[in-house]
């Protein structure tokens, strides 16, 4: 097969590694890629929401399948225009993924088929909203309605942060149109974790349970980025907690979508706060988790290319995925001063010294090549992930990767997966 993944960040560096390692797999292209995709098939420069590039780009080139990795891909229909061409596609049609693009038909299709999630209420009026987040009290949630980055979930601890929130994403339209809309929803309280289910629109099997750490240093504190590092497995979602969140969570999520006449092919991210009252969805996301996807991939034994085809197909093999009996860690390096201000075009060196390492990989998320030397060209530049037999040898691993690669004014955090290890003692 001929293969076009779609996106330039980690997560489509170890999409484009994962489809590497298999045998169904002859030409590989990526669109826009990035250095660390290069190396492994051909990056051609069209942008990711460009639905009609990427369709005449498979047509023209004997594309047999189109594996796309941003939410935004999907919301611009990318799926749907590769399809309508006769080409298989990985990924939900932009109708299925209204599921992540609008948080207001998530909430409520969870509402009507009882999936358990936190109590809400839609505003289209900043007073109707303001006078709802009074009545309710804090700590609260405000979500705008679309995609906004990964930064339209807002947290409010206090009525003016809560006031001010409604101001910036209603009123302001900081998230553009996003803003349009907004959910207001009860805070949770809990450990959150990712968890991920391959799906043809009928049949579902999990992926293994991951965590993200969303903020910026150490703890969970500062602001929230798009994620500095991950670790798989999970334990906060035990066998018992993945049963209760395929029954009661996933497989409902997949029918509803079904009987909505909007079946859900790809892969579905259930963002899962682990309550009091057991899991429950913070949100549904139609596609692969960054940096999750950096850890769990590459723990599959199966082959992505053909499971990737089968659900495509709508023929997802029915029987359960395998695993290799190890735990993994991914710690994103990133530009000092990300999410705020940082300075791009620092050289990148040492990634070389990883290639010597058994098991560890260097996904990159924002490096481009300038004057043939890679250089820094974002805020998270590369993922650096380390297999091993349990968690604590992963997270060792990982850090001393890490610690080879150096660019100027380099950030990570140092607690990647210390939260898993807390849990198992
Ligand atoms: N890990 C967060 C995200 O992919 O949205």
């Amino acid at each position: 097969m001929n293969v076009l993944v779609v996106g330039k960040g980690g997560r489509e560096h170890t999409l484009a590694w994962a489809l590497r390692q298999s045998a169904l797999v002859k030409d590989l292209y990526a669109a826009p890629g990035n250095p660390g995709i290069a190396a492994l098939g051909k990056c051609v420069d069209i942008a990711p929401e460009d639905a009609p590039g990427i369709a005449g780009f498979a047509r023209e080139n004997g594309i047999d399948l189109v594996v796309v990795g941003p939410d935004g891909a999907l919301e611009a229909g990318v799926v749907d225009a590769v399809e309508s061409l006769g080409i298989r596609a990985f990924g939900p049609t932009r109708a299925a993924a209204e599921i992540e693009w609008s948080k207001v038909f998530s909430k409520q299709m969870m509402q009507e088929e009882g999936i358990p999630t936190a109590a809400f209420a839609v505003f289209s009026d900043v007073d109707a909203a303001r006078a709802y987040v009074i009545e309710q009290g804090v700590p609260i949630v405000i979500k705008a309605d679309g995609l906004a980055a990964g930064k339209g979930a807002l947290v409010c601890r206090t009525a003016e942060e809560a006031m001010k929130a409604l101001d910036v994403v209603m009123t302001d339209r900081m998230f553009g149109d996003a803003g349009r809309n907004v959910v207001v929803e009860a805070f949770m309280e809990g450990e959150e974790a990712s968890v991920f289910a391959l799906t043809d629109g009928e049949r579902v099997l999990p992926l293994v349970p991951s965590q993200d750490h969303k903020p910026i240093h150490d703890g969970d504190s500062g602001p929230n980025t798009g994620g500095m590092g991950a670790y798989a497995p999970a334990p906060v979602i035990d066998e018992g907690a993945m049963r209760d969140i395929l029954e009661r969570i996933i497989e409902p999520a997949v029918r509803g979508m079904k009987t909505r006449g909007r079946p859900f092919r790809g892969v579905l991210y259930c963002g899962i706060m682990m309550t009091d009252q057991g899991p429950m969805v913070v949100e549904f996301n139609s596609r692969f988790g960054d940096p999750e996807t950096q850890v769990i991939l590459p723990l599959l034994e199966d082959d992505f290319a053909e499971l990737a085809v089968g659900i495509s197909e709508g023929r997802m093999p029915d029987r359960p995925l395998t695993w290799k009996r190890k735990a993994a860690t991914c710690v994103v390096v990133a530009s000092g001063g990300y999410p705020g201000e940082y300075e791009k075009g620092m050289e990148i060196c040492g990634l070389e010294r990883l290639d010597a390492m058994d098991d560890v990989f260097a996904f990159h998320a924002d490096t481009a090549r300038r004057d043939g030397k890679l250089v820094t060209n974002g805020g998270r530049i590369v993922g650096v992930t380390a297999l091993a037999d349990d968690l604590a040898s992963s997270i060792d691993r990982a850090y001393e990767a890490v610690d080879r690669v150096r660019f100027e004014n380099r950030y990570f955090r140092r607690d990647i997966g210390q939260k898993g290890l807390r849990r198992m003692a």
